[in-house]
């Protein structure tokens, strides 16, 4: 993958007005959406998801190469989609999840607590631009919530501290395709189909919009690559997936298991 050097990401402040009207509006969407989002997904989304997870949990079986065990967190985890990919494969992988939405941690509890019984995983409510551990995680994801942050430059200093050395950073998300005619007919999708489809399935009515405008502000790969290098991390890679719709960057943290 070419080493471009990109212009720095530059975030509003996590004390800023836009931080803060940016995490209210998460909040109340996923009041509205949390109970049926995996549906809605496979929906909008023609099961894309769950053909991109298989990215995500390869770089984690190589990362497992070795190991008798791991600790993991899905970073901004919502219902728990990947945290609970990650615990069907993995028996040896204890697991943390927080997101910023009480509603979304509430469905994970209770599909955990359905599913999951004896396995080590916990969610909790929690900001991923605030400080919330240090060396403490092998493993940490974050799943189509990248784009959602609006202090990118603190997620990312934050994933790094809590990260042990040798540590993996895997962040999945979607991203605007480049090409034609794929990036025409993408974005007249977004803009013409998927708000009739929200209508249809009575999604909070902002979504449709909210979600053209995250893609739409989503950094390139190359500069999310750039910005987690400035953090420290290194042997970055990233692949665009289904013909650039989507995308997996992954990084370490310098150390001896890496090494
Ligand atoms: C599109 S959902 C993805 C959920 C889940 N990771 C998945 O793959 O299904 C984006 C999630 O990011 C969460 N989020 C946005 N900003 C956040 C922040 N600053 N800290 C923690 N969670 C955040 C939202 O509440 C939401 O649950």
């Amino acid at each position: 993958m070419k080493s471009a050097v990109e212009a720095p990401i530059k975030d509003p402040g996590l004390d800023s007005e836009e931080a803060r009207q940016r995490k209210k509006y998460m909040v109340d969407l996923f009041v509205v959406q949390a109970r049926n989002y995996d549906f809605h997904d496979d929906v909008y989304g023609f099961y894309a998801h769950r053909f991109w997870v298989r990215s995500l949990l390869n770089v984690v079986k190589g990362f497992m190469q070795g190991r008798a065990s791991a600790r993991m967190l899905d970073l901004a985890c919502g219902t728990g989609f990947v945290a609970f990919n990650v615990a069907n494969k993995f028996a040896n992988i204890d697991i943390d999840g927080f997101d910023i939405s009480p509603d979304m941690i509430t469905v994970a509890q209770e599909r955990c607590q359905k599913g999951f019984e004896g396995r080590k995983i916990n969610f909790w409510v929690g900001d991923a631009e605030v400080a919330y551990g240090e060396k403490m995680y092998d493993i940490i994801t974050t799943s189509f919530a990248f784009r959602n942050f609006v202090n990118k430059n603190l997620a990312t200093e934050n994933v790094f501290r809590a990260l042990k050395p040798g540590g993996v950073f895997i962040i999945q998300d979607l991203t605007k395709p480049e090409h034609q005619p794929l990036k025409g007919f993408y974005l007249f999708y977004m803009k013409y189909i998927l708000p009739i489809i929200t209508r249809i399935l009575g999604t909070e009515k902002t979504a449709a919009g909210w979600l053209l405008k995250s893609v739409r502000m989503m950094p390139k790969n190359s500069e999310i690559k750039s910005l987690l290098e400035g953090k420290g991390f290194t042997g970055v890679y990233y692949r665009s997936l289904t013909l650039g719709i989507a995308c997996l960057i992954v990084g370490y943290k310098p150390g001896e298991l890496y090494e």
